[in-house]
């Protein structure tokens, strides 16, 4: 049965124009979990209207069943799996199959993969020579973009996304290669040698490796950082159609290759009120700079009149807690009582932050919490990861849930391109003037 048919609730809802005095009839669709949604293909068609709904606040831009969350109860599923189990008990690369194939996979299963992931971890020497073109000081967001864009240039080989195998391939490069691509990106940026992966070490500890070993000392690789930063990739893999991941679907249904629409997710992560949200916390508690000055900065926080804003406070969809905030503050307190600089002022003034707008009427009213990326940007700082480099963390985290969600879409018969209706409101017709006469 197409999922068409599947998913048709038995009722309708009317719609009626109080001008005309039409109705008409909108089918509903029901989902597994969650609101369902009033078709509204026909809408235009029927009543010569489009709908408006900037910032997608009431619109289902697709359907998937990858991830649900439901913001009011703080819940957050992968494939049905609760984001708290995965966490726990999963690793990144367990999550990672779960996501591409539907199902966890057998031990068998999960060799597989991890040693077709390890395997696909080098990047073509060539790309070196890309690197070198960029500035020194260059962000590594920007060279992420850039480098990961790149990537149909040297793999045309898995770019005929007719072919499910191809499709396979390119996820699989996507995933494995991103940590190289990061880890070279900081070691640019730091004017050290590039480090080659090493198949013997985890996806995390494999990254830590390759951003802070030097080819003239032996790494010590930290078993509570690899852990947090498998964590921290876990809870960040996926977040259902969220504006990156709308960007790779709305780049992709345009038949565009999935390393072209990997790089248009990453530059629509790096905003600071999607994924740059981590480097903006450290910056903002970075200006705040000392306890004393919390009050001002609340103050102006929440003064209508200035733009300022706690950064990593308050999310769009959870508007009561955000499971994964929940989750990775235990270990960022684990992390910075073992890891952290005990006299880095920036972590107690962080806690401190975290207690007062815990308490304040204007944050509890709004329901502004802590949101992952508060925590996130916290551990990646005792772990000695630049704020530089928080964004690219996240994309390499991400990138599982990018690919899923193409793959998703590309696999789906009578896939059209997207393609979203304007509401205009600039001038009507007029006709050209001759410059001399304006
Ligand atoms: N600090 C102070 N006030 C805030 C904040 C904040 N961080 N966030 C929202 N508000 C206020 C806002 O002024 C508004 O107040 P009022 O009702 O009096 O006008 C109310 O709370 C609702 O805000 P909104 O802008 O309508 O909420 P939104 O759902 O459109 O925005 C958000 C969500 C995440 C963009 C916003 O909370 C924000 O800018 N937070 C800081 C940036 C941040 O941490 N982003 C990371 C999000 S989590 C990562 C991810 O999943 O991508």
């Amino acid at each position: 049965m197409l999922w068409e048919e599947a998913l048709m609730d038995d009722h309708t809802l009317t719609v009626i124009d109080n001008k005309t005095g039409k109705r008409i009839e909108l089918p509903v669709r029901k989902s597994t979990q969650g609101p369902g949604a009033v078709d509204i293909t026909r809408f235009f068609g029927e009543t010569g209207y489009f709908t408006y709904d900037p910032g997608f606040l009431s619109t289902a831009s697709c359907h998937s069943a990858l991830t649900f969350l439901d913001g009011e109860q703080g819940q957050l599923l992968y494939r049905g799996y609760p984001i708290e189990q995965l966490a726990e008990r999963s690793s990144f690369l367990e999550v990672a199959y779960l996501m591409l194939y539907g199902e966890l996979p057998t031990q068998a299963e999960l060799d597989a993969f991890t040693y077709i992931i390890v395997h696909h971890s080098m990047l073509n020497e060539a790309l070196k020579s890309f690197y070198r073109g960029f500035y020194h000081d260059a962000h590594p967001m920007a060279i992420m973009v850039g480098v990961v864009g790149s990537l149909s240039a040297f793999y045309h080989d898995s770019t005929d996304i007719s072919n499910p195998h191809h499709r396979e391939i390119a996820a699989h490069r996507l995933i494995a290669k991103m940590p190289t691509i990061a880890a070279a990106s900081y070691k640019h940026s730091i004017g050290e040698p590039q480090v080659y992966p090493d198949n013997n070490l985890s996806y995390s500890g494999n990254l830590l490796n390759m951003m802070f070993s030097i080819p003239c000392e032996k790494f010590q690789l930290d078993p509570i950082a690899e852990r947090a930063l498998d964590l921290i990739f876990i809870l960040h893999i996926d977040h259902e159609q969220n504006a990156s991941t709308s960007t790779v679907r709305l780049a992709g249904s345009s038949g565009a290759n999935p390393f072209a629409c990997v790089a248009s997710g990453i530059a629509a992560l790096w905003g600071p009120a999607h994924g740059g949200a981590n480097e903006a916390v450290l910056n903002m508690l970075q200006e705040i700079g000392d306890v004393k000055r919390i009050p001002e900065f609340v103050a102006r926080a929440k003064d209508k009149n200035d733009p300022f804003r706690l950064m990593g406070f308050g999310h769009r969809v959870y508007k009561n807690y955000d499971p994964r905030a929940r989750i990775i503050r235990q270990m960022c307190h684990e992390v910075l009582e073992k890891l952290g600089d005990h006299d880095d002022p920036l972590f107690e003034l962080a806690l401190r932050l975290e207690e007062i707008a815990l308490k304040d009427e204007y944050f509890i009213e709004r329901k502004l919490y802590p949101n992952v990326d508060f925590y996130s940007g916290l551990i990646y700082r005792a772990i000695g990861i630049p704020a530089n480099m928080f964004t690219v963390m996240f994309a390499i985290a991400r990138t599982v849930g990018w690919v899923a969600q193409w793959m998703e879409m590309i696999g789906e018969e009578n896939q059209r391109i997207g393609r979203p209706r304007q509401l205009y409101i600039g001038p009507t017709r007029r006709d050209y003037v001759d410059v001399k006469h304006r």
